[in-house]
């Protein structure tokens, strides 16, 4: 029989490719929007594989039910022995950069000083323990929410007083070391399923907001604008970066390590050429634009991981 793969999602927009690298590989999917919705625990989930593509930044398009349901979800799935691609613990890491960073930094690998804060008096308290400028972010991050650079903590201080700082969806922000880097790009590296796939730089110089997607390349002053276009996605290009780097051996180690089976994870490089890991996104979306210049199309290579190597386990179990 074939299988079924049931996507938990909530913004459609990142669908179409998924899908597409889903059917190609001659699934059947069953998309679940998760907003609202209800969980009877004495009933058992959809037998079949899970793929969970909740973001930690749904709350941003009006679905603030969304992570709190999740959870739940993702539990009752993984009570009932259903194989979840992304599932508790994976999510949690994604939903937390304090423990995006424990988890880095467990691993060996460079992290940029971190420091978790709620309330205000704490905010500045640990402003005042980061010697150059820091910048502030969500902890619940995604889409550089609640980016903001401070070169010090009474600026921070000041900012905080004029009442204009965004606590976020549940007050937890991040107070992190800001890298400067010479050059104007990040680098993300995608895993999938303990391989590398690629990596791509991102140009920095138009902002915090770097999701690949091409949905996400639409300006929002011109809708009309093709989300296809080249010059709309021309902030992202290949990275030299190879599988055999060992920073990459390290990230994929991580992964593989923490059941992240799928992942697009950001470094900078500062002047001195030391690397800084930050982010780990497992809701990963990648730029088809990129993909039709490399030849390597991320959801497809995420579906025939799925196709070879998870279903064939799926079957013994
Ligand atoms: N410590 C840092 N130093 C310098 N720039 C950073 C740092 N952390 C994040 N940035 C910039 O902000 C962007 C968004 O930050 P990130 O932690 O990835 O948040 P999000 O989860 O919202 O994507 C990054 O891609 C990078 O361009
Ligand atoms: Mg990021």
């Amino acid at each position: 029989m074939n299988t079924t793969v049931h996507v938990l999602y909530e913004n459609p927009d990142w669908n179409p490719p998924l899908v597409a690298g889903l059917e190609a590989q001659g699934f059947n999917v069953e998309l679940h929007f998760l907003d609202g919705g209800l969980i009877d625990p004495s009933t058992e989930p959809a037998e079949g594989l899970w793929l969970n593509r909740v973001s930690p930044s749904s709350h941003t398009r009006d679905h603030s039910s969304t992570v709190p349901l999740a959870r739940e979800v993702l539990f009752w799935l993984e009570h009932h022995g259903r194989r979840v691609i992304n599932g508790s613990h994976a999510f949690e890491l994604e939903m937390s950069k304090l423990r995006q960073d424990l988890l880095l930094r467990r691993h060996g690998l460079n992290t940029p000083k971190t420091v978790l804060a709620v309330g205000t008096a704490n905010l500045v308290a640990a402003a005042r323990t980061f010697d150059g400028p820091f910048i502030t972010k969500h902890n619940q991050g995604g889409k550089g929410l609640g980016i903001e650079l401070f070169n010090s903590a009474d600026q921070l201080e000041t900012y905080l007083n004029d009442g204009a700082f965004d606590p976020g969806p549940d007050g937890k922000i991040i107070l992190q070391q800001y890298i400067q880097a010479p050059e104007p790009f990040i680098t993300r590296v995608e895993i999938v399923g303990g391989r590398f796939l690629f990596a791509m730089r991102s140009r920095t110089d138009e902002g915090f907001q770097l999701c690949p997607s091409d949905a996400c390349q639409v300006p929002a002053s011109n809708p009309d604008v093709c989300p296809a276009d080249p010059s709309s996605a021309s902030k992202f290009a290949p990275s030299p970066l190879t599988a055999d780097d060992p920073l990459v051996q390290k990230l994929v180690a991580m992964c593989v390590a923490e059941g992240i089976e799928v992942a697009g994870i950001e470094f900078i490089v500062d002047a001195e050429g030391n690397r800084y890991v930050y982010d780990i996104n497992g809701t990963t979306n990648y730029s088809g634009v990129l993909a039709e210049q490399t030849g390597v199309h991320g959801m497809h290579e995420l579906a025939k991981y799925l196709r070879t190597t998870v279903v064939p386990k799926l079957a013994v179990a």
